[in-house]
């Protein structure tokens, strides 16, 4: 197997940058701190936070699968939330485009799962044209790639755009169960989580399948692609490292013992877990939840997102 490296200075340099900073008294130029505190909300608000992934998901798997979004099968669980910007279908083969169905039929369900038991909030603002994936590409690999990464242009290119979405609702569900009071929440929550972490294993397994592969005409494999993917997340979440590719060295994959990173585990191998605060950093590729952009050009809807927003 090719090794695949991470940029191990930021985990070294992060937990130091702060101490230092802390001590000097001194904010960075982007703002205060960031912190990786849970938020306090209710029930209903910290899983407001997970539908507005749940909405990002449904379209983009929506539209990838059938061309069309949630407004063309239940119009009624936007909420009068405008229309997505910039969703496609996508050149799936039939492997790939059946799976994509099946999951963008789970995030209807899981859309109106929460509208039904905890109440919904408006749908936000999506913008999953092919210019959003391919500015967090270029992020990813550090230089404008040519030509741009199309999410929609192969089953290869979808499945590497899908790598982004599942795993960070994956992530936020894990961080809410333990704040949730309620047994339903709870309920619900394991419910949404089980197929959520579902869904990433499925994407992260076709692309371990291809991990050697190189995706054209950018010549970096599959797996130093998923590394990448995952090293941006880490870098805008600012909370370490809560991701890794589907091959990583020895020292980060299972027990120590192994490369293979097909599933996304931590210490002890269970799931990471990850805040509001990092959840909207990461989707609006702006690594400060008081300021949207990327998938969330208004950012996100619900108390929790809209309170961040007034701290920039
Ligand atoms: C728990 O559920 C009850 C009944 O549905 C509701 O009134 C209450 O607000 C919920 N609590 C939280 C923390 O969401
Ligand atoms: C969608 O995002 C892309 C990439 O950031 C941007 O170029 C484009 O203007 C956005 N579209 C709208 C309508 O906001």
């Amino acid at each position: 197997m090719a090794r695949v490296y991470l940029p191990f200075d930021f985990l070294v340099a992060f937990p130091i940058l702060l101490v230092g900073l802390a001590a000097a008294g001194v904010e960075p130029d982007h703002g205060p701190i960031p912190t990786c505190e849970p938020v306090p909300g209710s029930d209903a608000e910290l899983i407001h936070v997970a539908m507005n992934l749940e909405f990002l998901e449904a379209e983009f798997f929506l539209h990838g699968a059938f061309g069309e979004g949630l407004d063309s099968i239940a119009p009624y669980l936007a909420k009068g939330g405008p229309p997505p910007i910039g969703g496609q279908k996508a050149e799936l083969d039939p492997l790939v485009r059946n799976i994509i169905a099946e999951f963008a039929y789970e995030e209807v369900g899981h859309v109106r799962a929460i509208y039904e038991r905890v109440g919904g909030i408006p749908r936000p603002l999506l913008n999953i044209s092919k210019e959003t994936f391919g500015d967090v590409f270029d992020v990813a690999l550090g230089h404008k790639l040519v030509p741009r990464f199309d999410p929609y242009a192969s089953s290869l290119h979808y499945l590497l755009a899908s790598y982004l979405l599942p795993y960070v609702g994956l992530t936020g569900y894990v961080g809410t169960i333990p704040y949730l009071r309620n047994y339903t929440t709870k309920d619900l929550v394991g419910r949404l989580l089980g197929v959520e972490s579902g869904q990433d294993a499925v994407i992260r397994t076709l692309l371990y399948e291809r991990a050697l592969e190189k995706v054209e005409p950018y010549g970096v494999t599959v797996a130093e692609l998923t590394n990448k993917l995952s090293w941006v997340r880490n870098d805008l979440g600012k909370c370490g490292l809560k991701d890794k590719g589907v091959i990583v060295p020895k020292e980060l994959g299972p027990e120590g013992k192994l490369e293979t990173q097909v599933l996304s585990s931590g210490k002890d191998e269970l799931a990471y877990s990850r805040t509001p605060q990092e959840i909207f950093r990461i989707v609006y590729a702006s690594g400060n939840e008081g300021v949207p952009g990327g998938f969330y050009p208004q950012g996100g809807n619900g108390r929790i997102a809209r309170s961040f927003l007034h701290y920039p």
